[in-house]
């Protein structure tokens, strides 16, 4: 097998996105992480922010490597020259939504979507839900990676002084 992208808001990136990104590069030549830019949605983290962690977290995959793009993902797959995306599925929930992405992208490009069944350690995990826990004062220690972490709790303490 040749390419595939892993998209995503990677805001910021868990062990459970690590995890599915770690499995496809098993199975793929080369693996492009993808930061997906959405205007309308203002993240805890900039884009090059989540770039950087992305990096740091992926150093141990040489055939990874990490982008970004604004507008729709079979476009810069097309730029790209990879044929395949691969996305982790939690359970049904994201199976519901995740179908119908990869249905539309299959209309609208031929580009398909393979996907990974989540490891079940990291399947109550979203970055979502990790940044509320966080916010809250939870502890969140083995959901992200050590560094990310980090900057989760800097970040934090950094919006509650604003
Ligand atoms: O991590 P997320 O937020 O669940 O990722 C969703 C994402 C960013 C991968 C998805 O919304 C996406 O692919 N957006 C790019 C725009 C696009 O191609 N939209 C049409 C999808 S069928």
């Amino acid at each position: 097998m040749t390419g595939a992208i892993c998209p995503g808001s990677f805001d910021p990136v868990t062990n459970g996105h690590l995890d599915v990104i770690g499995r496809a590069a098993a199975q793929f030549d080369r693996v492009i992480v993808t930061v997906m830019i959405n205007q309308n949605k203002r993240g805890l983290f900039t884009v090059d922010e989540r770039i950087d962690m992305l990096r740091d977290a992926t150093t141990d995959l040489p055939n990874v490597e990490v982008a970004s793009w604004q507008g729709l993902l079979v476009d810069f797959a097309r730029e790209r020259g990879v044929g395949a995306i691969v996305k982790g599925l939690r359970g049904a929930n994201d199976f519901d939504y995740e179908l119908q992405m990869a249905q539309m992208n299959q209309k609208l490009s031929g580009v398909d979507t393979l996907f990974i069944a989540t490891n079940p350690t990291y399947s109550y995990l979203s970055s979502s839900l990790v940044k509320e826990v966080a916010t809250f004062g939870g502890d969140v220690t083995g959901m992200l990676p050590d560094e990310v972490h980090k900057r989760l709790l800097t970040r934090i303490a950094e919006r509650a002084g604003q």
